[in-house]
């Protein structure tokens, strides 16, 4: 629990912390009773340090399993071998030195996360078996955790210095390292895939933070990689029409043919959503940002609480727990007003706000106007219209500074969406054939039918998001 399930002991238990292998198959079991498939975190690029394997590696410079992790001799100065820095910036560098056998091992995150070696068929061969493990199990699929990490330069060359200013489509700021994103990483992916595959409608979903567009795609292989490629391009995509639609639009010009995206703005490694974008005074933003994943083509990712507005918890620092301080985003699911939200009955390791009181489940289940209702409204209006689920897409209005438009088209359907992301009110530049319907404004309470409005032009409030049906 040093990274919270990603440092790994053993790969074919459940932590006792939250039950038994058996609780999983329960769960696993019931979940398919209610037609909830359940995919699982994979998580190859390292284990912890107290894994069996590891301590067998660092035992001596002869062990059998020495070459399992990435071990290296000092640099010229007898500090760290290179300049690689590990992901978490508290960290510092990505080598720790073993005193006992004088060399450094080497952890993409914490010290207490060593990278294994994926150069090393039997790493391959014995994860891969893993793999096969939680898929005799009955999960649906895997999300493979730093996918794109697990090969890293074999001269263990310094990265370039970073560029000032450096920006790229996909991940601003970012560079292109060299302990990731290493060419012989696709044909470790072609390997799981071809794994994943043996079995069937099973998903494999990867985290690749590439920043280049063009390497981040190539992550899809010729459909033989991952089926699903994250990007964290939205995650650190400040407020803006044209910085999404730019979003949008790269990935929309890189994927290979056939291949589908995939969006999140929320996850357990962000500030909230909620908090990201209100920041307590745009509760509006909150409400649009819903609409993004549920209505651009790909699978929409959400993550638990933002559905309800869950915000950044202040966390006390006698119970702060996460080494790269995420613990705000990972605050109890708020399903009521008790003291501990309806999440447990004992003591959670983190605690509750003050405000679970008002935003939880139970209070916006019954609020036709709450944030919960605008997320059932559109996950209603995507499984009715055929053209949100897998209609094309393309991009309106393309200029327009404050409002993001775009059609989504299936057969003879189409559906516009328009999203206002300016605080004022602001007129759709797109002339709307007669007979549009209006289907959902992020505005008006779900349980009512919204007030005819005026279609041409079509005036949109401040924050205000809109489906419209034209056909
Ligand atoms: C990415 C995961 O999303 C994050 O939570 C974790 O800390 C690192 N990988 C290390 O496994």
């Amino acid at each position: 629990m040093a990274d919270f399930g990603y440092d790994i002991t053993d790969h074919r238990a459940v932590d006792p912390v939250f039950g038994t292998l058996a609780d999983f198959d329960q769960l696993l079991g019931r979940a398919h009773d209610h037609r909830i498939r359940v995919v699982i975190d994979f998580v190859p690029n390292h284990t912890s340090d107290q894994h069996p394997w590891f301590a067998e590696s660092r035992s001596g410079r002869d062990s059998p399993r020495r070459d399992w992790y990435l071990w290296a001799d000092p640099g010229q100065d007898g500090g760290p071998p290179n300049n690689w820095l590990s992901t978490f910036p508290a960290t510092g560098s990505a080598w720790t030195l073993d005193i006992r056998t004088g060399q450094y091992y080497l952890h993409s995150y914490t010290r207490s996360q060593p990278d294994l070696n994926w150069r090393n068929p039997l790493v391959r061969r014995t994860m891969s078996d893993v793999l096969r493990f939680w898929l005799d199990r009955g999960v649906d699929g895997v999300r493979v955790d730093a996918a794109h990490r697990l090969i890293k330069d074999a001269a263990l060359a310094d990265n370039p210095p970073p560029v000032a200013g450096a920006r790229t489509a996909l991940v601003p700021g970012a560079l292109q390292l060299r302990h990731i994103d290493q060419p012989q990483v696709h044909e470790v992916l072609r390997a799981l895939r071809a794994t994943v595959d043996e079995y069937g409608d099973r998903l494999l979903l990867g985290e690749v933070g590439v920043a280049d567009p063009q390497r981040w795609a190539a992550y899809y292989g010729n459909g033989d990689e991952l089926m699903l490629v994250l990007n964290f391009a939205f995650w650190s995509q400040p407020w803006s029409a044209a910085g999404f639609r730019r979003v949008v639009q790269t990935i929309e010009r890189v994927l290979p043919p056939g291949a589908w995206p995939v969006y999140a703005l929320g996850n357990h490694d962000l500030p909230r959503l909620a908090s990201r974008y209100d920041a307590g005074r745009y509760p509006a933003r909150t409400r649009l940002a819903a609409m993004l994943p549920l209505t651009l083509r790909g699978t929409a990712l959400l993550y638990y609480g933002d559905e309800i507005g869950m915000t950044a918890v202040p966390i006390p620092p006698e119970l702060a727990a996460d080494p790269d301080g995420r613990d705000p985003s990972r605050t109890p699911m708020q399903w009521d007003s008790s003291p501990a939200a309806g999440f447990t009955t004992g003591q959670p390791w983190l605690p509750v706000p003050a405000s679970a009181r008002a935003v939880n489940v139970v209070a916006e289940r019954d609020d036709p106007g709450s944030l919960l209702n605008v997320y059932r409204q559109l996950i209603h209006l995507r499984r009715r219209l055929p053209a949100l689920r897998t209609g094309s897409y393309q991009p309106v209005t393309p200029e327009d500074p404050a409002v993001y438009a775009y059609l989504r088209r299936a057969g003879s359907q189409q559906v516009l969406i328009a999203v206002n992301f300016d605080d004022q009110p602001r007129e759709l530049g797109y002339r709307l054939p007669a007979g549009s319907l209006i289907v959902l404004s992020t505005r008006s309470a779900a349980s009512q039918p919204a007030p005819p409005r005026e279609l041409n032009p079509l005036r949109l409030a401040p924050g205000e998001g809109v489906i419209i049906q034209l056909t």
